[in-house]
């Protein structure tokens, strides 16, 4: 392994640009090669299995790219099969889960909204998170499967669809009654502008993107093959196929 190879990097589809956004910040001599699955998009409703089994194909393709390190950018995977994948490949692989901590660490008895997909709230590994941290806080699962269709079909501009969408997941909370928000999906992440806009100016909205890049800093560092000069790379790739897809990968990643 060497400190050259490039870091690869994937989704169910665009959601994990978010994560490559702060990746780049954290890391601008670093080489990435993003690997959208927006032809199997979403995951978050899917089983299990058919997540599992898309990742394989994934980490399989990225070795074979000859990348030192796999960010799994979608807290969906990692709920899915990130001991599995630890087991299979002697790379490090960095997971991502709902940034819960961090909420509970704002205070005393927070009120916590983790939005999430359906099956990131209904497995195991985010089943223990809350078991660490429910007798203390009050926690709520919001599931927001809705929000990564407008990513994927490039409706993240439409305010009147979007505002809608987030007004009907908030509708069941008294928001002057939350402290925080969690964004547990890397799709989420796109809408942060938008739930400031909705939520009382105290409420903090969490995501984990900066603490997975840190982890995965961490990470190299240890194993001495943090790329520390030259020119960064961003290659991105859509198992769809479709150039438009790129284009908005483009467009979400912001200009360099
Ligand atoms: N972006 C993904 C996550 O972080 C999953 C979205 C989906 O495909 O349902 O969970």
């Amino acid at each position: 392994m060497n400190n050259r190879q490039p870091i690869g990097i994937f989704d169910s589809g665009l959601g994990g640009i978010s994560v490559l956004k702060e990746l780049r910040l954290l890391l601008p001599h670093e080489h990435f090669i993003y690997y959208g699955d927006s032809a199997h998009a979403p995951y978050g409703i899917k089983e299990k299995a058919e997540i599992t089994a898309r990742c394989i194909e994934i980490c399989d393709y990225l070795i074979d790219q000859g990348v030192k390190a796999i960010v799994i950018a979608c807290n969906t995977a990692t709920s899915a099969c990130v001991n599995l994948l630890r087991k299979r490949y002697s790379l490090p692989i960095i997971g991502m889960e709902p940034a819960l901590k961090v909420a509970a660490e704002q205070g005393e008895h927070q009120r916590i909204i983790v939005t999430a997909t359906p099956l990131t709230l209904k497995e195991q590994k985010f089943a223990r998170l809350m078991e660490r941290f429910q007798d203390a806080h009050t926690i709520y699962r919001q599931p927001c499967p809705r929000l990564v269709e407008i990513v994927e079909h490039d409706q993240l501009d439409n305010r009147e669809l979007v505002i809608a969408q987030l007004n009907e997941y908030l509708y069941p909370y008294d928001l002057s009654q939350i402290d925080s928000i969690v964004l547990g999906c890397t799709h989420f992440v796109f809408f942060k502008d938008y739930f400031r806009e909705l939520l009382p100016s105290n409420v903090h909205i969490i995501d984990g993107n900066h603490g997975t890049a840190m982890h995965l800093m961490d990470l190299l560092r240890q194993r001495d093959v943090l790329c520390e000069e030259g020119e960064g790379s961003i290659r991105i790739e859509n198992s769809s196929g479709d150039q438009e897809l790129i284009r908005l990968s483009k467009k979400l990643l912001g200009g360099k």
